[in-house]
């Protein structure tokens, strides 16, 4: 299916690797021009030559640290200065540290609410002049966690709530012009993840990363843990305009193991 996004530009913050990066190649596949941010240049010079050989747009692969409003603000703007304008925001950002909240301080929670919540609020805030300019949309990666909360994960599990509220206000605010939604992943095996099991390793959970692995997948309706291709691809269509009538919607994409609906 042919999305339409053909010359569009787009960026992805936290899109160096894992799930943002999966979304920039998906749309970069569609032939948009792509950009995305990171920390660690070694990972941004890899998603630059994994996003070059995606499609024929252009690139844009730049060190900035979403919890920096500076940062972020300059990321956009030479987001808009490289392209010539801006169609397509994806969020994504790092996992918060993991754990119960009796381990958690009052940092922990100032560093995930500005890695979770205002990373958006300033990616957003900036962008919205030139996606509001022509009709555009926002896309917020954040978790299941949001509607279910999981063991061990009270950072995510509190935090990223507010990413939902803020998408939800900003779907009506900013209509018709911007369509904003959100994707809640479930398990993709990413470092995000990988890390995750390491760590149920290193406390006894599993004997080894196989079976951590089968364990995260096995609670699945679809038996396995996603690809986070299969995440992308969703991000791509919402991006689209094939889902013109699509705003204000928190899309769980974990393989059907949310229990509500
Ligand atoms: N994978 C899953 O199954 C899953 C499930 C539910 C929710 N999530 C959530 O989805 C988000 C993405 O997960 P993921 O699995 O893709 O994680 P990941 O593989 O660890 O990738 C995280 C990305 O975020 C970037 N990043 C981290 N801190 C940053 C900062 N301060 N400024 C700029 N970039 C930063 C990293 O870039 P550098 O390394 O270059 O800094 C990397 O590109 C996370 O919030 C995660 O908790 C993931």
């Amino acid at each position: 299916m042919d999305l339409g996004l053909s010359g569009n530009s787009a960026l992805v913050t936290a899109g160096s690797s894992g799930l943002g990066l999966a979304s920039a190649e998906a749309l970069a596949r569609e032939g948009a021009n792509v950009a995305v941010c990171g920390t660690t240049p070694e990972h941004l010079a890899e998603a630059e030559e994994t996003l070059s050989d995606a499609g024929d747009g252009d690139v844009l692969a730049m060190e900035a640290d979403i919890t920096d409003r500076e940062q972020v603000e300059e990321f956009v703007d030479s987001t808009v200065e490289r392209f010539g304008g801006l169609d397509h925001v994806v969020t994504s950002a790092g996992g918060p540290p993991s754990g119960p909240f009796l381990e958690t301080d009052d940092d922990d929670w100032y560093d995930a609410y500005d890695l979770l919540v205002m990373s958006v609020v300033w990616t957003t805030r900036r962008a919205y002049p030139h996606l509001a300019d022509g009709g555009g949309t926002i896309v917020n990666i954040t978790s299941r966690s949001v509607a279910e909360v999981i063991d061990g994960l009270v950072l995510s599990n509190s935090v990223r709530r507010a990413v939902i509220g803020l998408m939800k206000t900003q779907s009506r605010e900013f209509a018709p012009d911007v369509r904003v939604n959100a994707v809640l992943p479930g398990s993709h095996e990413t470092s995000r993840i990988r890390e995750l099991i390491e760590q149920g390793v290193e406390r006894g959970e599993y004997d080894a990363y196989e079976e951590g692995l089968e364990e995260w997948g096995s609670g699945t309706p679809l038996g396995r843990i996603g690809d986070a291709r299969e995440l992308g691809e969703v991000v791509a269509y919402l991006s689209s305009d094939r889902a013109s009538y699509v705003t204000g919607v928190a899309l769980p994409i974990d393989g059907g193991s949310m229990r509500s609906a």
